[in-house]
């Protein structure tokens, strides 16, 4: 008898380990634990064991049980079969989700090259700041050195807001982030955390401008402004440049062109050599404006001339975007058409 149930549990034991599937382990359950397995029969056969071997015959008969009983669990789990062949599919939980149906979003095209611009100006020691796009007289022209007759101040070429005249009241939309440079420079005098200053400011600017390829009622600057003992037009140009050929590469072509602006003295364009097609040859496009900071303005703000000279400049961001990623007309970048915005 004691061989017999030896017997039954090696074979059935290597059995089980053979085994690989729900459906073939459910039966090898009802073969070696069912009612007609050989274990049953030999506990059926225990009344015909003689008296004196029955307790170790019984004993052994448990042992076998509870170890086939034992492997059989353990197998069960191993192969993830839950309830055997009734339950139902296999839950993977490391597949991939269906990620087609939540497309990733992403930063606008603006937003990206206005913070890489910001990165690049910071890397030569330019911090950001900035001001209100709802802005007074006084800072949008006045201390800009840009006097009430001036054209500049045409309704014509300005949102202006309901509020006309009042001095230090909110009065347009700023068509100019030149504004900040007179915000920044009070706020140092005042507070008297310098000069020195070294500051870039992005934002948005608005103009009544019929809207073209190049044009937009609304779009992006970025000014900087650098005031510090012995700043010259030698320091504005190697800032630009180094500007151009980090942000653009290092065959980057810029050039300074003599201009007007009330709040610089001199005053120069800066353009740049930029392809806006593939099919185009690189041409001459203008950034934006520059120069060193006119005494007047200066000494507009607290600051004296005579210990100070700085430079400045304002550049569109739309331009400088067409430029790098070779975007032909401005108005692909305020369509939101998500073909557009996706290539880039
Ligand atoms: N504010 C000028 C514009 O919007 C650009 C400009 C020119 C900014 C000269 C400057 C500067 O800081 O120095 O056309």
């Amino acid at each position: 008898m004691l061989d017999q149930l030896n017997h039954i549990e090696q074979t059935g034991l290597a059995e089980l380990a053979t085994l690989a599937d729900p459906a073939a382990l459910d039966a090898w359950k009802s073969s070696y634990l069912g009612n007609k397995s050989p274990l049953k029969a030999a506990l059926a056969g225990l009344k015909d064991v003689p008296k004196d071997a029955k307790p170790a015959v019984g004993k052994r008969m448990n042992e076998v049980k509870q170890a086939l009983e034992a492997a059989y669990e353990s197998r069960r789990s191993a192969l993830g079969a839950g309830g055997g062949a009734a339950a139902g599919p296999r839950l993977d939980m490391t597949e991939p989700g269906l990620l087609e149906s939540h497309a990733l979003g992403r930063r606008h095209i603006i937003m990206r090259v206005r913070a890489e611009l910001v990165e690049v100006f910071a890397r030569m020691g330019f911090e950001v700041a900035q001001g209100p796009e709802l802005e007074d007289d006084e800072h949008n022209f006045i201390k800009l050195n840009i006097p009430p007759e001036h054209p500049a101040r045409e309704p014509i070429d300005n949102f202006y807001v309901d509020n006309p005249g009042a001095v230090g009241q909110p009065r347009m939309m700023r068509s100019q982030t030149s504004t900040v440079q007179i915000r920044v420079m009070e706020d140092a005098v005042a507070k008297g955390w310098g000069p020195p200053i070294k500051i870039v400011s992005p934002g948005r600017v608005y103009r009544p401008d019929t809207v073209d390829a190049t044009h937009s009622f609304m779009f992006h600057q970025i000014e900087g402004l650098y005031i510090d003992r012995a700043v010259t037009m030698a320091d504005l140009k190697t800032t630009l440049f180094q500007f151009a050929r980090a942000y653009f590469g290092k065959d980057a072509e810029i050039r300074l062109r003599p201009s007007f602006f009330p709040f610089t003295e001199p005053s120069a364009e800066f353009d740049m050599k930029i392809k806006l097609r593939p099919d185009e040859p690189a041409r001459w496009v203008e950034l934006g404006g520059c120069g060193m900071v006119d005494p007047a303005v200066l000494t507009g703000c607290g600051i004296d001339p005579e210990v100070w000279t700085g430079f400045a400049f304002g550049f569109g961001i739309e331009r400088i975007a067409m430029g790098r990623y070779g975007i032909p007309d401005i108005r692909m970048l305020f369509e939101n058409d998500v073909r557009f915005l996706e290539q880039l």
